[in-house]
């Protein structure tokens, strides 16, 4: 059967990890998706930089509307970042009839609800997994494990970047700065590091999330978003002497008045197990009715954790491809309830 052919809009952090780990699995990939997937294009900025990912099927371009608009090209990964021309590259390959696979947050939270209306219309998949929290597959949870399920809440430590500077504050007593920097040089922050230290990060995945658990359109303008750059090294230390530990915590649950979205430091007792999840780590809970609360754990960032989310969303937009189109399930689409849309 004919390869799956895939461009990706970035070589960076996350571009960079998804090629590495294509080509180290390639052949339990290709075994798990039926079918050969295989980068024969990527846009970069910088053409010096990119040299080092260079194969000899793989053309590299500084136009990533190249990539869109090759016509060999069945699949655009979409990790570039960005709202801007992130967002023209990702509908102009729905337009193009292409699938889309993203790891921007931001992008879907802001735009989420344009982009699937146009994926719907045109039949397209748009796939997500690497958009929030890292490698752990929490979409793949909220739709397909906990799919029985009326959600009643979803809690959790979505931005590694800013659990990894609380607990290096914590561990090693180290200033604020030092530590962001660090997760900078280690690929965890994004190119704005406003947006995890301010909870904006948290509340973009946050906003997906609700999307997904409670069927409503994406309104990351509802959500209460409080990040931890007032906390000092002696909040952390005064938490800690009263026995609690302070997390950046994004919560959604239902309410009477709608659905609440909101993310914002809170005081967690030291004993709960969502307390002692350290460094870039992740925490997801999810409460359902039937099946109570569930919790998912792993690296919330960094090159192949996140990778790990991207190549499975490869892998299941390439089973899709490769079943009876007469029989397809298109479980990738995301269509929200109109009767769920109860804002806050
Ligand atoms: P990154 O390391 O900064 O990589 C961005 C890539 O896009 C680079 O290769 C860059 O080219 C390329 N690029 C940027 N603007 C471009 C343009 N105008 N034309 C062509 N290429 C362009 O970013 P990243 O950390 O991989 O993040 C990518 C996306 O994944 C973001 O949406 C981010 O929020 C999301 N994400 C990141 C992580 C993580 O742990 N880092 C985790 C989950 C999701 P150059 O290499 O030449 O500069
Ligand atoms: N900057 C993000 C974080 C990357 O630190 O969690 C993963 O989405």
């Amino acid at each position: 059967m004919k390869p799956i052919n895939v461009g990706l809009l970035g070589l960076g952090t996350v571009g960079g990890g998804t090629l590495t780990v294509l080509r180290r699995n390639a052949g339990e990939i290709t075994r798990r998706a039926g079918r050969e997937i295989k980068v024969t294009m990527a846009a970069v900025r910088d053409l010096e930089k990119a040299r080092k990912l260079a194969g000899p099927e793989l053309e590299i371009t500084t136009d990533p509307m190249a990539v869109v608009n090759n016509t060999d090209i069945d699949i655009v990964v979409e990790l570039i970042g960005g709202t801007s021309l992130a967002k023209d590259l990702v509908l102009k390959a729905i337009a193009n009839g292409k699938h889309v696979v993203t790891a921007n947050k931001a992008l879907l939270a802001m735009h989420g609800n344009e982009i699937f209306q146009a994926a719907q219309a045109k039949g397209v998949m748009v796939a997500f997994e690497a958009a929030v929290a890292g490698g752990i597959p929490i979409i793949k949870a909220l739709r397909e494990g906990l799919t029985a399920n009326r959600i009643e809440w979803i809690a959790g430590i979505i931005n590694g970047t800013t659990n990894f500077i609380l607990t290096e504050m914590r561990d090693k007593g180290l200033a604020f700065d030092a530590v962001l920097q660090q997760a900078q040089e280690l690929g965890y922050a994004e190119a704005d590091p406003t947006f995890d230290i301010e909870g904006v990060d948290a509340a973009h995945k946050l906003t997906i999330m609700a999307a997904i658990g409670f069927g409503i359109p994406m309104q990351f303008d509802k959500a209460y978003t409080e990040g931890i750059s007032k906390l000092t090294k002696e909040d952390i230390a005064y938490a800690e002497q009263l026995g609690y530990r302070i997390k950046l915590l994004g919560i959604t649950k239902r309410t009477e008045q709608g659905i609440e979205l909101r993310v914002h430091p809170t005081l967690i007792p030291a004993k709960r197990l969502i307390a002692n999840v350290e460094g870039v780590m992740n925490a997801v809970l999810v409460k359902g009715d039937a099946v109570g609360a569930t919790m998912y754990y792993g690296r919330g960032a960094g090159a192949e954790p996140t990778a790990s989310s991207v190549v499975a969303d490869l892998v299941d937009v390439t089973r899709m491809l490769t079943s009876d189109p007469e029989n397809r399930v298109p479980h990738l689409a995301f269509q929200p309830d109109a009767l769920s849309d109860v804002p806050v």
